[in-house]
């Protein structure tokens, strides 16, 4: 089982790092599992240009043709081959960072085709295995009781999982004003959620 980790927090050794390094420990519970993992900020990810040939590719591939060249070649390989997903971002004016919604741009029409709900022509996956996926952020003075109004980032992430990446959220974790709280706080639903996910 793969298990790839789409991390896209800009500091090294912080939250979202120790989360899911956490999750991590929690997912080689199982020894099958082999886990990838992709800093965003590290690779080559140019905007999406909205030319619409990954759209317009046929429906039958698993990913659509992109023409940019870029690190997004090599990481869809790495996504068609995943079972299980982490998405890792760190909540940044109330959603995901610049580098995931680029990428999560990039990936909107080739991981997905024209379908018919809820009206015809929104996206569903191209892919037709079951995935799975956990959503971890963190937001710095935010509490989780106050979640609603700094976090559009959980459902732009599930959704995406639902049109694009074909991967059911099985989790997530929203690690709230973590500069009060501390990591600790959050550290033991990280291994939980792991485990799980890592269930085969
Ligand atoms: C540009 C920017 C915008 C941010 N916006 C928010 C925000 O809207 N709400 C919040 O609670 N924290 C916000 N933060 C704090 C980050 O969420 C916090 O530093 C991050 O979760 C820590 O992740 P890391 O330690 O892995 O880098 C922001 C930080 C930056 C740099």
């Amino acid at each position: 089982m793969k298990l790839l980790v789409i991390n896209g927090g800009y500091r090294k050794g912080k939250t979202i790092d120790a989360l899911v390094e956490k999750l991590i420990e929690g997912a080689k519970q199982n020894p099958d599992i082999l886990v990838e993992s992709i800093r965003l900020v590290e690779k080559d990810i140019k905007y999406c240009a909205n030319c619409m040939v990954c759209r317009n590719d046929d429906p039958s591939k698993e990913v659509a043709v992109c023409p940019i060249d870029d690190d997004m070649k090599e990481i869809y390989q790495s996504i068609q081959d995943a079972d299980a997903f982490v998405f890792a971002s760190p909540i940044n004016m109330g959603t995901v960072t610049a580098v995931m919604k680029t990428f999560l741009e990039r990936t909107c029409w080739t991981l997905a085709k024209p379908g018919t709900k809820p009206i015809k022509g929104c996206p569903e996956p191209r892919t037709t295995k079951d995935k799975k996926a956990v959503v971890i952020l963190s937001s710095g003075v935010v509490p989780p009781i106050l979640r609603t109004f700094c976090d559009d980032a959980t459902s732009l992430i599930k959704s995406c999982c639902q049109t694009s990446f074909g991967a059911k959220v099985i989790g997530s974790i929203y690690a709230g004003a973590v500069e009060k709280k501390g990591l600790d706080h959050y550290s033991q639903k990280a291994h939980e959620l792991g485990k799980r996910l890592a269930k085969v």
